[in-house]
């Protein structure tokens, strides 16, 4: 046995590895990578996770912003906005099927399912694709609506609505029926931003995970919860870089919240 394999078997006894390419020396050795330091869920009452478009990427669904992202292929002007509604409203819902679609063919992954198993954990999320639902997370506050619940724009009439697709288009009053969620140009609910700023607000543990902070409300959450007391943690491959977060993890959601947590991966 080399000294390489030889360290690499002590480390693997004593601590977490990871294998890495090292070109220098031509072969794949194991290094040591510092044990992460756990969160101990029962040292706190009151816990959001705090979630965005990062967070059902790594599930396989569409991102919106970037390479790849769904509005480099639909123009939010066609396809996002009250208007393009009111101009086509059979092409907008044509749409949201498919995007409707796509995500039915995308599962939960493990970080969703550490949040699932937490019951004193309440979501806001920023996503519309329902993926924390499907995990099996109860209090969900979504910020910018659900793929999966219409709304009528005449008598606010709401249905839900799980099928790829719509079951109705129409609302019983005679108006469209449009999809449930905050296009370009909408105003937020105001129940909704007050029961997620109430969350916030009152919480002693805020994760963030897999959104950049730059799009309203979102900006100022972290730095709510920070001024409420919460300890505010961020799991983010390419961190957002704000100062409210005590702890910031970089990585991928579906591998460090359960390391996080100290539970096994499915
Ligand atoms: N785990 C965690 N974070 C990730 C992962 C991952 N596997 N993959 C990517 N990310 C991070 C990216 O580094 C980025 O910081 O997710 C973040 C996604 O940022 P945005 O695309 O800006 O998404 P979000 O913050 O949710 O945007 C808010 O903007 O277009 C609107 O309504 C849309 O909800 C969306 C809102």
């Amino acid at each position: 046995m080399s000294d390489i394999e030889d360290h690499c078997t002590m480390l693997k006894k004593i601590g977490k590895i990871a294998k890495l390419p090292v070109a220098a020396i031509g072969k794949s050795v194991t290094l040591l990578l510092h044990p992460m330091k756990t969160i101990e869920q029962r040292d706190f009452s009151n816990i959001v996770f705090f979630t965005g478009a990062g967070m059902s990427a790594e599930s396989g669904v569409p991102i919106y912003r970037g390479k790849g992202g769904i509005w480099g292929s639909y123009s939010i002007e066609e396809y996002a906005c009250q208007e393009a509604f009111e101009r086509n409203p059979e092409k907008v819902l044509a749409f949201h099927e498919k995007r409707r679609s796509s995500v039915l063919d995308c599962t939960p992954h493990d970080g969703h399912r550490v949040i699932a198993d937490m019951s004193c954990a309440r979501v806001v999320t920023q996503n519309i694709d329902g993926m924390h639902q499907r995990a099996g997370s109860k209090e969900v506050i979504e910020l910018h609506g659900s793929l999966w619940r219409l709304r009528c724009q005449s008598c606010g009439f709401r249905k839900e609505d799980f099928g790829e697709k719509f079951e109705t288009n129409r609302c019983d009053c005679g108006d469209w029926l449009r999809p449930d969620i905050v296009w370009f140009g909408d105003m937020l609910d105001a129940v909704v931003m007050s029961k997620a700023s109430q969350a916030i607000g009152n919480c002693d543990l805020f994760i963030s995970i897999g959104t950049s902070g730059t799009v309203w409300p979102a900006a100022r959450y972290p730095d709510l919860a920070k001024k409420s007391g919460a300890y505010c943690i961020e799991i983010n491959p390419e961190p957002s870089g704000d100062i409210a977060y005590d702890r910031v993890v970089e990585g991928a959601a579906g591998e460090v919240l359960p390391e996080l947590f100290g539970v096994s991966r499915r």
